[in-house]
């Protein structure tokens, strides 16, 4: 059979509770228009995030109960550590609460005001982390990852002509380069290995260290593993270790690939940034051996991390996506192509193609989602990253996105189905979707908080 199954089943369930859209409308009515504002029991399919949403494996589980508690020296540190220093070749590890975490300690100690971090593209915390410290955080993708229709195999892929000029005109500035894996913030595209290999090289030559941010690792590999010529045949882990031999010190929100619901850590190489990392851990994520996490969670992290491996499960894991995209095309709804590893970013244009851009028409297609299906998604569009600026004008971002981000482990083939439909459904009813308006907004981050009304 070519059916590609779950490559799991279920021990424990969680039951969905069901909504009939009548309800669905007075419960969006209630939180004024934002989703984000939803009970998550009034939600059937909850795609806001794939991060620290996915279900833990039986085997984590029963590695909840191995936890050391202890303050100093916890036995379930030094069995992360050796889990991770296997994998990766980092020996050393600084567990963190989470991801945003590992990147404020370890710009807090590396970075001063005035730098500049070239990245393929930042995701908004290690940005936002960046410019805090006064440091400049520049994209630098290929420019085939600013075109989302077209297909590419490596998305992600950061442009080395453009670093090359950068470090040659400005590279006083650069206290290191970073790259994502997977890009998230240009659709949950990957980076291939030439491509971190050349960019690596060139940083060595301008003796700058590469930071990785490696949240997705795993499906970064996968998608080498997939895609890229010359490792069709090669082990996953080998993959990751040819990846992870490239790096100086990784940022990680193991929330993600690291499969566990809350958790995070920096690895390095050399031990130059490690007193400095070190305390500022000490200052606001706890002693060195826990960071921000319980002996339980560090226990649960070193299993999920391995089974995050497993090729039969990022087999199915890549293939959901796609999966979801063949559907989507059949029903004529444009999305980011390639689909990512851990969503599908629809655009709402397709949709939507007639409703002006100031009703929001992202914001419109997932508030129909939630009408029509009971699914949660994020607006990646002119909420998100438009303005409103002082004399009361908007500005717009340049795409209207709808992301699915999938859970791991969560969500079952009918899920996909059922959402499949529901979204082709509203692209017929889309003459009856609705735009909406801003009625009150905080100064940023307005996506989170703000509330609307139908225009
Ligand atoms: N880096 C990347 C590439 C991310 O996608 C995220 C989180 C972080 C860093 C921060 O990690 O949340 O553990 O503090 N992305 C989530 C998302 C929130 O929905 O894409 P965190």
């Amino acid at each position: 059979p070519k059916t590609l199954i779950e490559p799991f089943r279920i021990k424990s369930v969680e039951p969905i509770r069901m909504t009939t859209r009548a309800e669905r409308v007075a419960l969006l009515e209630a939180a004024t228009l934002n989703p984000f504002k939803l009970r998550a029991d009034d939600v059937l399919i909850d795609w806001l995030t794939d991060s620290g949403t996915g279900a833990m494996s039986s085997r984590q589980w029963g590695a909840i109960m191995e936890g050391d508690e202890s303050y100093a020296g916890a036995r379930s540190f030094y069995r992360l550590e050796k889990v991770l220093q296997n994998i990766t070749g980092l020996p050393h590890l600084i567990p963190t609460h989470q991801g945003r975490a590992a990147e404020k300690v370890l710009f807090g100690a590396v970075c001063q005001a005035g730098q500049l971090v070239p990245n393929n593209c930042h995701f908004d915390t290690t940005r936002a982390n960046l410019e805090v410290l006064g440091v400049e955080a520049r994209d630098l993708v290929i420019p085939e990852g600013l075109q989302p229709m077209l297909p590419h195999p490596f998305k992600g892929n950061i442009d080395l002509a453009r670093v090359e000029h950068l470090l040659q005109t400005e590279g006083a500035r650069v206290p290191f380069g970073m790259i994502t894996l997977t890009n998230n913030t240009g659709g949950g595209q990957p980076v291939s290995l030439e491509n971190l290999r050349a960019y690596k090289a060139l940083l060595k030559r301008f003796g700058k260290p590469l930071v990785m941010d490696v949240c997705r690792f795993a499906e970064n590999a996968m998608f080498i593993k997939m895609r890229e010529a010359g490792y069709e045949h090669t082990p996953i882990k080998t993959i990751v270790r040819e990846m992870f031999d490239l790096a100086d010190a990784c940022t990680m929100s193991a929330k993600k690939d690291g499969m566990v619901n809350m958790g995070g850590f920096i690895l390095l190489r050399s031990s130059e940034w490690l007193d400095g990392v070190r305390n500022g851990l000490i200052l606001s994520e706890g002693f060195p051996t826990y960071g921000g996490l319980a002996g339980r969670d560090l226990e649960a992290l070193a299993v999920g991390i391995e089974e995050g491996l497993d090729e039969d499960y990022l087999r199915y894991r890549l293939r959901t996506a796609e999966y979801l995209g063949e559907r989507l095309a059949e029903a004529g709804i444009a999305f980011v192509r390639p689909t990512g590893g851990h969503a599908v970013y629809i655009d709402a244009r397709s949709v939507l193609p007639d409703m002006p851009v100031a009703h929001y028409p992202g914001w419109a297609l997932s508030n129909a989602l939630y009408l029509e299906g009971g699914i949660r998604a994020c607006e990646i569009g002119s909420v998100m990253f438009g303005k409103r600026l002082p004399d009361g004008q908007e500005t717009f971002h340049t795409m209207e996105l709808v992301r699915l981000a999938f859970p791991r482990r969560m969500y079952t083939q009918s899920h996909f189905d059922y959402a499949a439909e529901a979204i082709a459904e509203c692209k017929q009813a889309a003459r009856s979707i609705r735009g909406v308006r801003i009625v009150q907004q905080p100064p940023f981050l307005r996506h989170f908080t703000a509330s609307f009304e139908w225009v």
